[in-house]
């Protein structure tokens, strides 16, 4: 039997006919004799109404149904009584009176709400996507997703360009995250790689004559997850031939003009506005700025040079910098307040947060006394301080801390003061990249793009002498704060090429060897291109009004790049390994499971932390370089014998261990470092990778009391190349230590 209308397409028009629904229960009153059902489907929720006076028998089905039965139902569309009206509902003004039903599948009990009163948490949800997807926001997730993909596609196909597939099992390609390799079986030892995008193809399709194309294209990094990146995900991959980067940003803004049009029948104001990447940094400390607000960084490192605050001053003359923030009309913010921020900022690496309040008669703090009356008019003058404002300030030598921290704390602020306006969308074109970054983990300069990025061909003669100074062709647009797209326009001569590979450090060898059928293809006859890649995920995200992409993302993956649902990554048996020419024992020992173990643990406890993947460090100092964080706020984690087994001791990484003063509180007789087969045998680490966090494998913690005494700490997760950095307070809840004193 087919059904006649949808669960979501009844109106008052159909009172009187008899119809056939199907769909899921979604929930179930009994009311007065009668029985009412919520059915609902992927269109909405009809109420259909089972009295014993239409069928007695219907009726005593009814009262059997649970939620998520599937069945099948026949009746007549009826008016619904006015106090019985809803107008939140399309169908809300009928309901279905039953005359005959059939079960078509029961459930059992779902393990997550679908009706939506109670919030799931999101390990449950992705454990049991397929119910949490029955959910009608998700249903919408989906719905918008499917538009906007339809959007980009007729918009497209409307100026001329094709959708081209590129291959997924490729060469390893250049946007500087980690690669998923697929071992190949039939090449013993060698390997595919999955595109982290479709860069070089979309390159070759250019040389190919193609002149447009676009692709939804799925890229693949093996990269830090957060709340916007997926190992996998979507981009809107778009290459052009013949044109301007002015052509790039023509289409583009037409293209979210239209999807804007589409799905929110609003008209976006074009051309979007443009800030260089050098504008963007000084003024919001981020190159994806989110302009919804205000709250500008102001540089004071010229003012406070000469200032007798002699932190900022030491900072002004070493080349660091100075950044304050009017946090305007905040003078009323407490000591907790300003407390609260200071920890905030320390997380991205500032070492302060100095303040300063606004009063009717100027400055007030305990440092203004350091800064000359003049340098405080300087000061109020640059911030257009007023009364009753705040400035809050910070100061590095490194300018990148600035920058962040600084960064960091105006969107912090514009959080809490409210100012993240949600029906406001501020496109924005970044532009003029710096063509090079140094990188101080290769030693060596690395494009801030990709390498086939063309430099501005007037800074070309600076490529030599200063490449840090060179701009590219380089433009990224940001949306509230996000970045949802990046491209450039490509270098498409082989001596351009060339030189920007020398200045990479790429020998020709390598050069050929990992990009040589590009430059081949150069040989040619290639056309100017360039084009841009917009990140869907992303996109759809904020259309949808969610924070993390994980909700536009049909199966998405946890934080530590997990499937919960069918269980990927997973173990494989010998033979497929043998197959592939891969020894097992390898790959056994490589498994960490301490390190899923901790990250289980915290995502649970639903504790903030991040992964840090970094050149593998073996003592304290080089960790705290690699991870960028302070010497203190690290910390060592000991694995000691005793007469009664293994135990834990961590000490600060700028402290040693008293093992006597330890002895005298632990009681034990016997107290002494384990060798490092001793401590692989009670960790499962290696030695110097070992987490604060011995519970995890049955162990008594001693925790000496400066571990906890810093707002963060960070340490090694398991491995020596991956760090775990969280909250002090945080990691003493999961890991329930005994604090005691026993460091020197
Ligand atoms: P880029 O690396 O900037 O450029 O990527 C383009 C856009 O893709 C999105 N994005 C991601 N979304 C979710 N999860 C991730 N892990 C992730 N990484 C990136 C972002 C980003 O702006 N080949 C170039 C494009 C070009 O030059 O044409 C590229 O891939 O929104």
């Amino acid at each position: 039997m087919q059904r006649t209308h949808t669960c979501g397409q009844l109106r008052e028009s159909d009172i009187g006919k008899e119809v056939l629904l199907q769909g899921w229960c979604h929930s179930r009153r009994d009311h007065g004799g009668l029985v009412f059902i919520d059915l609902r489907d992927r269109y909405g929720i009809t109420q259909i109404v089972f009295d014993p006076r239409v069928d007695e028998k219907v009726h005593e089905a009814a009262g059997h149904l649970k939620r998520e039965d599937v069945i099948s139902v026949e009746g007549k569309v009826e008016k619904r009584k006015p106090d019985m009206e809803n107008p939140k509902l399309d169908t809300g003004m009928v309901e279905v009176f039953v005359s005959g039903m059939a079960v078509l599948n029961r459930a059992d009990t779902p393990p997550i709400e679908i009706d939506g009163r109670v919030t799931t948490n999101e390990d449950m949800r992705l454990k049991y996507r397929y119910l949490d997807l029955r959910k009608p926001e998700m249903q919408r997730n989906l719905a918008i997703r499917h538009q906007v993909i339809k959007a980009m596609r007729d918009y497209l196909d409307g100026q001329k360009f094709l959708e081209i597939e590129t291959p997924i099992l490729a060469k390893s390609t250049p946007e500087g995250a980690r690669d998923y390799l697929v071992p190949s079986r039939v090449h013993p030892g060698k390997f595919y790689a999955l595109p982290q995008s479709p860069q070089i193809f979309k390159q070759l399709l250019m040389v190919g004559g193609c002149d447009r194309y676009f692709q939804i294209a799925r890229c693949f990094r093996d990269e830090d997850l957060r709340a916007d990146r997926q190992p996998e995900f979507t981009q809107l991959d778009i290459e052009m031939s013949f044109i301007s980067q002015e052509d790039i940003f023509a289409l583009i803004e037409g293209l979210l003009k239209r999807i804007w049009k589409d799905i929110f029948a609003i008209e976006i104001p074009v051309p979007f506005g443009h800030l260089t990447y050098h504008e963007a940094m000084e003024a919001y400390g981020s190159d994806k700025p989110d302009t919804r607000f205000g709250l500008h960084l102001v540089e004071m490192k010229d003012i406070v040079r000469d200032s007798g605050f002699k932190v900022f001053a030491d900072i002004a003359k070493a080349g660091g910098m100075v950044k304050c923030i009017n946090a305007k009309g905040c003078a009323s913010f407490t000591r907790t307040d300003i407390e609260d921020l200071t920890a905030f900022v320390a997380a991205y690496g500032s070492k302060g947060l100095a303040w300063m309040k606004v009063a009717e008669q100027g400055l007030e703090s305990s440092i203004v006394k350091f800064f000359s009356k003049d340098i405080q008019d300087l000061m109020m003058k640059r911030a257009k301080a007023a009364p009753g404002d705040l400035l809050l300030f910070i100061g590095d030598k490194n300018p990148k801390i600035a920058y962040q921290a600084a960064g960091a704390l105006r969107l912090e602020l514009g959080k809490r003061l409210n100012l993240l306006d949600q029906n406001k969308f501020n496109f924005l074109w970044v532009v003029d990249f710096p063509m090079f970054e140094y990188s101080e983990e290769e030693g060596r300069l690395m494009a801030m793009h990709h390498p086939f990025t063309s430099p501005k061909d007037k800074e070309l003669m600076l490529l030599e002498k200063e490449p840090l100074k060179v701009k590219a062709d380089a433009y990224d647009i940001v949306l509230n704060g996000t970045e949802i797209g990046g491209g450039s326009i490509r270098i498409h001569q082989r001596a351009v090429q060339s030189v920007i590979f020398r200045a990479l450090g790429i020998s020709e060898e390598e050069a050929k060897e990992k990009f040589g059928f590009l430059l081949e293809a150069f040989r040619y006859g290639a056309p100017p291109h360039g084009g841009i890649a917009l990140g869907i995920d992303r996109l759809i995200a904020i259309i949808t009004g969610n924070e993390s992409i994980r909700e536009v993302i049909a199966f998405p993956k946890t934080k530590s790049a997990e499937s919960l649902m069918d269980s990927a990554p997973n173990d494989v048996s010998e033979k497929q390994l043998q197959e592939l020419h891969i020894r097992p024992d390898i790959v056994r020992e490589q498994k960490n499971v301490v390190f899923n173990k901790l990250v289980d643990v915290l995502q649970r406890e639903k504790m903030q932390y991040e992964v840090m993947e970094h050149k593998p460090v073996f003592t304290s100092r080089e960790a705290a370089e690699a991870r960028g964080t302070e010497l203190k706020q690290g910390c060592k984690a000991l694995i000691l014998k005793t007469e009664e087994g293994f135990v834990q001791a961590v000490v600060p990484a700028d402290k040693e261990i008293d093992l006597k003063k330890l002895q005298r509180i632990t009681l034990f007789k016997h107290l002494e470092m384990a060798s490092p087969q001793d401590v692989k045998r009670a960790s499962g680490c290696d030695i110097g990778a070992v987490p604060p966090a011995g519970n995890l494998f049955g162990l008594k913690v001693w925790f000496d009391k400066g571990v906890t005494q810093n707002e963060i700490v960070a340490f090694n997760a398991g491995s020596h190349s991956r760090s775990i950095k969280m909250r002090a307070k945080d990691l003493r809840q999961v890991v329930n230590p005994i604090i005691a004193e026993f460091s020197q």
